[in-house]
């Protein structure tokens, strides 16, 4: 190995030899992350990730057998995610690696919410070159915005949320654009007198619910349906006086129609007499300060504009609230991560 190197810095120099290494690491990173993450994607995707965290270990050959995966595909992600440390893999037996066990904890909402906006990057050239549209030609996977989403809020937002919810002792929780119900679900597992029903607009977002509620539904608490929050269906009878009204992240994606958002308020403060309303959502951050700080909100912007999505500031979500005759009750904005809480009369 020493002859072979000494041979290249005798053809190309110590000094240029050095700079090509050390450019070649500093572009391997990028590269490396779009593998990695593809690799990580897949992996999560059927299971095997979910079976290694539970199971400790897998045998890569059984797994391949019993999920129809293809055993070559398989091998190959496997060796390439032992190669950069993310497994562990000897012979056919399998485990996740400590930087593994890390991406399947805090940042593994953060993967799942990328893989959701997936479509918009693969796509990324022909969307750029006018060729594709979203929504008419590609869309998110929603069910992973709903997975990915649940899970990154579980951090912070739905803590305080929840919070906001019970200090006012509210008993029936109307959530719109509920995503996976995560919310729900843990707001009816802190408080046994808590009802909890949830509409998303996304049949497919709604019927993996269903197959989650048809496993535990809190004891008959919790259910979901169908439906636009501007065009709201009859709710299920036993869905009746709700004193609560929660949105999480649903409400931006109409922010670039703002008397849209005050006219649906406005409608369900009449709808739900007496109502309060708990709602979570984006606020732009200062340009300025992420350029300094380069967070996830970076990746969050870029997915969000290629979707059609904009972020409003906390200010817009204020004049919104008051166009819809709304009084803030208490709010929260947190600059550090881009997202504020506001409870509403
Ligand atoms: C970013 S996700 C947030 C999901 C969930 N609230 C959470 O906290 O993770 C937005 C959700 O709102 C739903 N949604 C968007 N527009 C809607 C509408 N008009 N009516 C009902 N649901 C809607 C989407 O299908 C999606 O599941």
């Amino acid at each position: 190995m020493l002859r072979q190197i000494l041979r290249v810095i005798r053809l190309l120099g110590l000094r240029r030899a050095a700079r090509m290494k050390k450019h070649h690491e500093q572009g391997l990173k990028t590269v490396r992350g779009y593998a990695a993450c593809s690799s990580w994607w897949a992996l999560l995707d059927c299971g095997f990730l979910d079976e290694l965290e539970q199971k400790g270990q897998v045998l890569q050959s059984e797994f391949a057998r019993d999920h129809s995966c293809e055993p070559e595909v398989l091998a190959a992600v496997v060796e390439y995610l032992d190669g950069i440390g993310f497994l562990h893999q000897q012979g056919d037996r399998v485990s996740l690696a400590p930087e593994g066990k890390v991406l399947m904890a805090e940042p593994r909402g953060m993967v799942e919410l990328l893989w959701a906006y997936e479509p918009c990057f693969g796509n990324l050239g022909d969307l750029l070159a006018g060729r594709k549209k979203y929504g008419r030609d590609l869309t998110r996977n929603i069910t992973y915005v709903g997975i990915g989403s649940g899970r990154l809020c579980e951090q912070l937002p739905y803590p305080v949320m929840r919070r906001m919810v019970i200090e006012h002792r509210r008993r029936m929780v109307l959530d719109l654009g509920c995503g996976d119900m995560a919310f729900l679900r843990g707001l009816c597992g802190m408080d046994e007198q808590i009802r909890g029903h949830g509409i998303d607009c996304s049949q497919e977002m709604v019927d993996f619910c269903l197959k989650q509620l048809s496993r535990d539904d809190c004891g008959g608490r919790l259910t979901a349906q169908t439906g636009d929050m501007f065009d709201l269906p009859e709710l299920p009878s036993e869905v009746q006086g709700v004193d609560c009204v929660t949105a999480c992240d649903t409400f931006h994606e109409y922010i670039q129609q703002p008397e849209q958002l005050v006219n649906l308020l406005k409608g369900l403060k009449e709808r739900f007499a007496g109502t309060m309303f708990v709602v979570g959502e984006f606020c732009l951050q200062d340009q300025a300060w992420l350029k300094k700080h380069p967070t996830a909100s970076l990746e969050h912007h870029l997915f969000h504009q290629l979707s059609n999505q904009q972020i409003g500031t906390a200010q817009q979500w204020r004049e919104i609230f008051a166009q819809a005759e709304m009084q803030i009750v208490e709010e929260q904005v947190y600059d550090l991560i881009g997202h504020g809480y506001f409870t509403l009369r």
